[in-house]
């Protein structure tokens, strides 16, 4: 089986510089060659480069920050994870922050129209252009996605692919209160880290799998925010919130999705290489490694 890298160094979606360096250490610290090792065939076209699609003005757009920049690169992404899927391959795409799932879904939706999208994150990222309180346009993809954004000219090319009974979370712990209404009033499934706790992460899983793919009937895609696992295991990221996955809650999440034979795209985003010490991005990088890795097959015996 081939699987076809996707290196998005984007950091428009939030304010934070750094997090666009995710992919080149992720890659630096031999995720490609672990890939190859576990069977796979590994297609890698290079680190992209963005910066020509920055627009040289790029005023708010209502609230939103870096919107057409944020859309001239998701864009070309969708296009990216199309092209890796209509060739059979998995579509993996290291980010970058998590604006850059626009266009992976997106993508995906282009192959897969029934596409499962399977969020891990400790936030919703389901705000919409009027909820928002940062502008910061990695906080709204799933408004998007889902097409209860509203009508935002600069950011056209993104059509609604994703209905609310194909769309689940895990690890939820800093909702806004927008964002909760939203989730509410759309009956979106969502195991935040109460549930966790209470259920404990295999059950989770297992519900949340069922949910978006009843008979285990439709391709996934794993988007996973990096900032789901608790910040004493992946503390160099932009928005950390106490109170995460373990490090083993995380990979079993991965393991499972595996298991289903399902899997057609991940994410691995908001891995921000700038932020904190050296054994911190050590740890965080790692961790993103060893993520990707049991999500295409590794197992520990
Ligand atoms: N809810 C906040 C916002 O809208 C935080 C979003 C954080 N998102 C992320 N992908 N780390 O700005
Ligand atoms: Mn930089
Ligand atoms: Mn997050
Ligand atoms: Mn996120």
């Amino acid at each position: 089986q081939s699987v076809g890298v996707i290196a998005v160094p984007f950091s428009g979606g939030q304010k934070r510089e750094g997090v666009d360096h995710g992919p080149v250490k992720i890659v630096e610290f031999g995720l490609l060659d672990q890939l190859k090792e576990l069977g796979w065939s590994v297609h890698f076209d290079g680190h992209r480069d963005y910066t020509q699609l920055r627009p040289t003005s790029d005023p708010p757009v209502g609230k939103l920050l870096n919107t057409r920049y944020v859309s001239a690169v998701t864009e070309s992404v969708a296009a990216s994870v199309q092209a890796q899927l209509e060739k059979g391959s998995l579509a993996l795409t290291l980010g970058g922050d998590h604006s850059v799932a626009l266009g992976t879904f997106s993508g995906t939706a282009r192959v897969y129209p029934d596409a499962a999208l399977i969020w891990i994150d400790a936030h919703a990222d389901i705000n919409t252009p009027d909820t928002t309180d940062s502008g910061n346009i990695h906080g709204c993809p799933v408004s998007f996605l889902l097409g209860i954004a509203g009508h935002v000219e600069e950011l056209g090319w993104v059509k609604p692919c994703l209905t609310p009974d194909r769309l689940v979370y895990i690890g939820l712990r800093d909702v806004d209160a927008g964002e909760k209404k939203i989730l509410k009033e759309h009956g979106i499934k969502a195991f935040s880290m109460h549930e966790v706790d209470k259920y404990g992460i295999n059950k989770v899983v297992e519900m949340a799998i069922n949910h978006v793919s009843p008979g285990g009937s439709r391709p996934i895609h794993l988007s996973f925010d990096v900032d789901a696992l608790d910040p004493s295991v992946a503390p160099s990221t932009g928005t950390p919130v106490r109170g995460g996955l373990t490090f083993r809650e995380g990979h079993y999440i991965c393991e499972a999705v595996h298991e289903t034979g399902c899997l057609v795209a991940m994410d691995l985003m908001e891995v921000n290489p700038t932020l904190e010490d050296d054994e911190s991005v050590f740890q965080t990088v790692t961790i993103g490694c060893s993520l990707v890795r049991c999500a295409l097959g590794e197992t520990l015996l």
